[in-house]
């Protein structure tokens, strides 16, 4: 597989407390409160303070849930003065750079809310920096904590060589705000979910993708929010995704509709329940499901805490996180330019967007260094 010589897993030191460990959550919109809550209801973590931009936000959200924490509107001055060992990062993505990256040369861990950042120059720009100042930085991908995906992950390894997976998502919410006046609304709202999803059933990495966005003449997005786009992977499978904001009536779930095509046999994913598994024409099974520490942020909490106190690489380290965020960015623009994206190719443009943006000499060494060494390398398989 290829893989990114950023994937390689950073080195940091891990945290010798056998307390609680202290947890600033940045940013108190739906998102901040879900972690707020998520936080309260985990024994091994304690929330000390939480920042918004606008302080009263953070009170309004802490009085919602019944919760006590200092409040403050700088997340990495508030966690340095409440001796945090963490910082939970749910501000809206075009903060997620400012946030992190001064909380990362502060030294303080970060689990940041998907996109790792507004872009992929931006996250690595980010990845350099964890790399630079030996500090964890974790993208948690919601969506990867789910028992169902795990029980998927199975199924997809049981069926051989997968062919095609195919995605099929169509809802037709009216969310109100940004998402209904924004450019691509599906894509850079929605699909990392999906796709950084596939990346972790196939075991595999994104190699090119072709797509196209449009807009039915009833949609109430301004953006266009019906897309088909098709991936090609790392192992010669195709990422099928077919998906509508749109589309009122039969609406699937919000995962989503998973077929996976292979070798051996077939598997389903309605999104919600237990994965079906045919090989050949034998009878279909209902897969096994495992249980899992935690669904959802639960999960990638619990999987942080355990990385922070082991010092071993986890899943979502931003390292490897970038592929998903890159399978976005090269989705839009293949339906920008009617053209196919060769997601090497576009990785390389981030990184030289990233050296001409760099503002710190330090981060800018790790960038100038993967620079020239070449970002790509053949990877672990
Ligand atoms: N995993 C999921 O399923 C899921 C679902 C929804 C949203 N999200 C992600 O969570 C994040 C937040 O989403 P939301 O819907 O809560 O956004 P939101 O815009 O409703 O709230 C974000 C909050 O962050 C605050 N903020 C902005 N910049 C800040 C800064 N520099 N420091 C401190 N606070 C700052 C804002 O004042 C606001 O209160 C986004 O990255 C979004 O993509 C993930």
């Amino acid at each position: 597989m290829t893989s990114l010589k950023l994937d390689e897993p950073g080195k940091f030191s891990p945290v010798v407390d056998d307390g609680p460990l202290r947890l600033v959550v940045a940013g108190a919109g739906p998102m901040g409160k879900r972690w707020i809550d998520a936080i309260a209801r985990n024994r091994e973590v304690d929330l000390v303070g939480v920042a918004d931009l606008v302080p009263e936000v953070a009170e309004r959200a802490l009085t919602e849930l019944g919760v006590e924490a200092r409040v403050g509107s700088d997340a990495t001055e508030l966690a340095t003065e409440l001796g945090a060992h963490a910082i939970v990062d749910a501000t809206v993505p075009t903060a997620h750079h400012a946030v992190t990256w001064k909380a990362l040369r502060a030294h303080i861990p970060v689990l940041g809310e998907k996109p790792a950042a507004a872009t992929a120059a931006q996250a690595l720009s980010l990845a350099a920096t964890a790399r630079d100042s030996g500090t964890l930085f974790v993208v948690s991908q919601s969506r990867r904590y789910n028992r169902n995906v795990h029980a998927l992950r199975g199924t997809a390894r049981a069926v051989g060589e997968v062919g095609i997976i195919s995605v099929q998502f169509f809802r037709a919410p009216h969310f109100g705000g940004f998402r209904e006046s924004m450019s691509h609304p599906l894509l850079l709202d929605m699909a990392i979910h999906p796709f950084d999803t596939a990346r972790y059933l196939l075991d595999a990495e994104p190699v090119s993708v072709v797509c196209e966005e449009f807009n039915p003449s009833w949609s109430w997005y301004a953006g266009d929010a019906s897309v088909v786009a098709t991936f090609t992977m790392s192992n010669g499978a195709r990422l099928a995704y077919t998906a509508s904001w749109c589309s009122p009536g039969l609406e699937t779930s919000w995962n989503g509709e998973w077929r996976l095509s292979g070798q051996r046999g077939t598997t389903l994913w309605d999104g919600e329940g237990a994965p079906r598994i045919q090989y050949d024409d034998g009878p279909e099974q209902v897969a096994e499901v495992p249980d899992v520490p935690g669904e959802s942020i639960h999960g990638s909490l619990i999987e942080f805490v355990r990385t922070l106190r082991t010092g071993k690489a986890t899943r979502g380290e931003i390292g490897e996180n970038i592929q998903s965020l890159l399978m976005v960015e090269a989705a839009v623009r293949a339906s920008e330019t009617g053209e196919r994206v060769i997601i090497a190719d576009l990785l390389n443009e981030a990184l030289a967007d990233a050296l001409h943006d760099e503002a710190d000499a330090s981060t800018r060494q790790v960038l100038e260094n993967w620079s020239r060494n070449g970002l790509l390398a053949r990877g672990k398989d």
